[in-house]
């Protein structure tokens, strides 16, 4: 079959094998040419198919030789349907690891769940013996809590009050204006359930019991700020009451680790376009923006981009890593320097259906909304027949 993009509101439900491929060896190249890096050698990546998740594996893998072991949860292909686009990535992730002589091996299945930590925890004994750095990467709507058996959904709502403010609809460009009706506590507590730190303590709980964790061990997860304009529906809303409890759990972590000499961070990144930011109010309008500044000014990354300078020049930069006032590493900084956001919130007031693609980079979050499920690149061949359904040997 010839593989096009079927758009469904903030999702696609197709996905294309050869561009996925093609933006796996993308992010290899851009790796392999910037040198290496001192980094961990033995390293499990949960939420590795994908966005900053899957960066990090790559960077891993190819600026440190790392063997690798990706936790992820997505649909491999069936008769007549393609794959998520996380699967094709951790297939072409693997095929080119595997041709470099790395160690890579995949877990698809649900991390929240008892029975995925046990069989990750088995398959590093059995294949690694111990873990050195482990990036807790996921982004879910949902989380089953494996102790109680509840399901908890996450909401992107803002706290006390309703907030209205500007939106775009990334697929017509339309700018309008979008109300939220404020969350209630149950809201607050499922979405820290969800998105808060008590799944990555789990993980690395589970590790350290079974001595698993090398000596000095790291553990990173990914958090996010963001500026005022966003502040009410994203940090001061209920994912952000889930990220103040997953920064507040890498100091619980680093506690639970001090006899190895192991550190737990929170790396807070960059706004970018990935499945998951796509389908926060507001958040869109915002990227559209900050590409067209951060373009503008030479400092635009995407994900590689972004975990290529974590873990150069703050994880593994040979010296003592950087960290902010509360404890926090930040690859935010370029998209948070005053002369960037003064510009960004200057456009926000003016930002409508007719100049939006004039003043903002709403072409730019198209193409990269695209990408992520393999459409756009250059270099793959859109109209030829993709009828091979992959198989994957190593993917569980
Ligand atoms: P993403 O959607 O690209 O990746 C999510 C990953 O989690 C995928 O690998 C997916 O398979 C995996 N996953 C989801 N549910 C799972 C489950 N139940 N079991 C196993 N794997 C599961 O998201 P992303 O944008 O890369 O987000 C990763 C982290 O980075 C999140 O904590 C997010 O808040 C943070 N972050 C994102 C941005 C942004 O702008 N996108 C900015 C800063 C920080
Ligand atoms: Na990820």
């Amino acid at each position: 079959m010839i593989i096009e993009p079927r758009m469904r509101g903030f999702i696609c439900l197709t996905a294309h094998p050869k561009g996925a491929e093609q933006n796996v060896k993308n992010q290899i190249e851009y790796i392999k040419s910037k040198g290496p890096i001192a980094g961990a050698k033995k390293v499990l990546v949960i939420g590795a198919s994908t966005g900053f998740g899957l960066a990090s594996r790559i960077t891993s893998a190819f600026g440190s030789d790392a063997a690798t072991i990706g936790v992820f949860f997505e649909k491999p292909p069936v008769e007549g349907k393609t794959a998520s686009p996380g699967w094709y990535n951790s297939a072409a992730f693997e095929s080119e690891a595997h041709k470099a002589g790395l160690y890579a091996k995949s877990i698809n299945g649900d991390a929240f769940s008892n029975e995925i930590k046990r069989e990750t925890l088995d398959l590093i004994k059995s294949d690694l013996g111990q873990v050195d750095l482990i990036i807790y990467s996921l982004a879910s709507p949902v989380r089953t809590n494996p102790n109680t058996g509840v399901l908890h959904r996450s909401t992107l709502k803002p706290i006390g009050q309703t907030f209205t403010n500007k939106t775009v609809d990334f697929h017509t460009g339309k700018v309008s204006e979008v109300s939220i009706a404020p969350a209630n506590d149950e809201d607050i507590d499922n979405t820290v359930a969800v998105m808060g730190g008590e799944d990555w303590a789990m993980w690395i709980e589970a590790l350290k019991s079974e001595n698993l964790l090398a000596d000095g061990a790291t553990t990173v997860a990914y958090s996010y700020i963001g500026p005022s304009l966003t502040e009410a529906v994203y940090r001061k809303g209920t994912i952000g009451r889930a990220k103040d409890h997953l920064e507040a759990t890498a100091f619980t972590i680093t506690d639970s680790l001090k006899s190895l000499g192991g550190k737990a961070y929170v790396s807070v990144n960059k706004a970018l376009v990935t499945q998951a930011s796509s389908a926060i109010p507001v958040i869109p309008l915002y990227i559209s923006l900050l590409y067209k500044i951060m373009k503008e000014e030479g400092i635009h990354e995407g994900c590689i981009e972004q975990i290529q300078r974590l873990f150069q020049d703050r994880l593994y930069n040979g010296s003592d890593v950087p960290v902010d006032e509360k404890g926090r590493i930040r690859i935010d900084d370029w998209e948070m320097r005053e002369d960037v956001q003064a510009k960004v919130a200057a456009l926000w007031v003016e930002a409508t259906t007719e100049n939006l693609p004039e003043i903002g980079d709403l072409a730019g979050y198209k193409n990269d909304f695209l990408n992520l499920f393999g459409f756009g690149f250059d270099g793959v061949d859109y109209n030829a027949e993709e009828n091979e359904l992959v198989q994957v040997e190593s993917i569980k």
